[in-house]
């Protein structure tokens, strides 16, 4: 009974069976492959209204609406490099250069649903990434992807052989004058080079250290050039966006929300996995209905939302919907989509220490403010978790939350400082207790 209800809410648009096919070009031409680039080929301009009228919004973390990235880098005059500058101006298409980096570095602990969709579904990747080369105009299509993924980088690899091998890139010429280029990019496996600017480095050949901003990436990214990233999920939905339409989309969610969302669930539940679900699906339909409930003879304490840059929901919001303006209306955040559940008996303090840790050692250390910052929370938390800190140890970790937000040139430290302050926010009593030990 419970199967068929869980079965019934999947959306599987996706991650439906006939989309997981693998580097089977064949199989995906032959359930829908190809028809969302006929009708992005007939009215390119067209592909960018559509996504702004669904209200697809960027998957990679941020929800950031994915039709004004678009446009900027649509309505972008090409930039071609003069020795140190640049020149704008009217440079010809076969000179005109502007790159999509398709983001699969995928390293946040709690998120694992790029890979999916790379290894099972690279052949919806492609079209998804050609369809948004040919609204904006884009010619270098970058698959970036985590060198430890090694299944994603082969699947990807043999599909983009494919694909070049077939008549699509003669066909989007013929149609655009683009002539797409597709390349796969092991990325260095660095968690920051996950973040938009360390991307462009990465792909440029050099250690992934954010840039500051402005320049934007839609002004000067790869070599120079108007430069787009799309996290994989955010690419993967536009095949069937253009395909099936504006209202077929936005109906897919619940509520105001469109489209479904790929939810990553682990931690303390019976069975953690991957849920294409509809966009605004309760959290508690996600953990109880289609992950099991929580392991035999736990109780809920705490889901980490987004993933450990983010923020923490307690029992009382479990009702929340999940779709970024509802998660946001309760003082967290959807972020990439991961729940990871956390039970009674665990200790939030030594929880979050360990993700800081994590953030600790993935800062790229050119923001001075990040590097010690993150070493200091980490090893505040370290000391109260293990029941050696006193009150000022809180009151420097408090301090921290208030100095460090927008400090670094991008948002990691962010990120680690809104886990922490939501587990101070939610959990102050945990933190008080654990002085109490030493100091009672
Ligand atoms: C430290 C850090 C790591 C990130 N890692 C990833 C990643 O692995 N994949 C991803 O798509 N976005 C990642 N992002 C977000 C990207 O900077 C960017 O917003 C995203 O790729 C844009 O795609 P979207 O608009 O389709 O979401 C990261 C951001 C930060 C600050
Ligand atoms: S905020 Fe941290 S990770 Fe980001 S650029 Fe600065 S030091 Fe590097």
């Amino acid at each position: 009974m419970t199967k068929a209800k869980t079965t019934a809410n999947l959306n599987q648009v996706l991650l439906n069976p006939a989309c997981r096919v693998g580097a089977d070009f064949d199989a995906w031409m032959g359930y829908v492959g190809g028809q969302g680039l006929e009708k992005a080929l007939e009215d390119p301009a067209a592909v960018i209204q559509m996504a702004k009228e669904a209200d697809l919004r960027g998957l990679g973390g941020s929800g950031f609406p994915t039709w004004f990235k678009w446009n900027a880098i649509a309505n972008q005059d090409a930039y071609r490099d003069v020795g140190e500058g640049r020149e704008r101006g009217a440079v010809s298409l076969a000179e005109r250069d502007k790159y999509l980096i398709c983001n699969g570095n995928e390293d946040e602990p709690g998120t694992f649903k790029d890979r999916v969709l790379m290894k099972e579904c690279p052949h919806q990747l492609i079209e998804g990434a050609t369809i948004t080369a040919v609204a904006c105009g884009i010619n270098k299509i970058v698959f970036y992807i985590n060198p430890h993924l090694t299944a994603c980088i082969e699947a990807m690899g043999r599909a983009v052989e494919q694909w070049q091998a077939s008549r699509w890139p003669s066909r989007v010429a013929e149609k655009t004058g683009l002539k797409i280029e597709y390349c796969v990019k092991p990325s260095s496996g660095h968690y920051i080079g996950g973040e938009e600017t360390a991307a462009i480095e990465s792909v440029e050949g050099k250690f992934p250290f954010p840039r500051g901003k402005p320049p934007y990436p839609s002004d000067f990214g790869v070599h120079g050039y108007p430069t787009l990233i799309n996290n994989m999920e955010t690419l993967s939905n536009v095949p069937h966006l253009v395909r099936n339409g504006v209202e077929w989309f936005r109906n897919l969610g619940i509520g105001n929300a469109t489209g479904t969302k790929i939810y990553c669930l682990s931690g303390d539940v019976l069975r953690p996995g991957v849920f294409e679900l509809p966009m605004g699906t309760p959290l508690n339909e996600l953990v109880n209905n289609h992950g099991g409930g929580l392991l035999v003879g736990k109780k809920l304490k705490a889901v980490f939302t987004g993933g450990p840059s983010n923020t923490i929901l307690t029992p009382k919001d479990i009702d929340v919907p999940m779709d970024f303006e509802s998660v946001a209306a309760r003082r967290s955040a959807l972020g990439t989509g991961a729940m990871i559940v956390v039970s009674q008996g665990t200790g939030i303090v030594k929880k979050v220490a360990e993700y800081i840790s994590f953030f600790a050692a993935s800062s790229c250390g050119q923001c001075p403010s990040c590097k010690t910052g993150t070493y200091y929370m980490s090893l505040l938390l370290n000391r109260i978790g293990t029941g050696q800190g006193t009150r000022a140890d809180l009151d420097s970790l408090i301090n921290l939350c208030k100095i460090l937000p927008g400090s670094g040139r991008c948002h990691l430290i962010n990120g680690a400082v809104k886990v922490l302050d939501s587990s101070l926010y939610h959990f102050m009593n945990e933190y008080e207790q654990s002085l109490l030990k030493v100091e009672g």
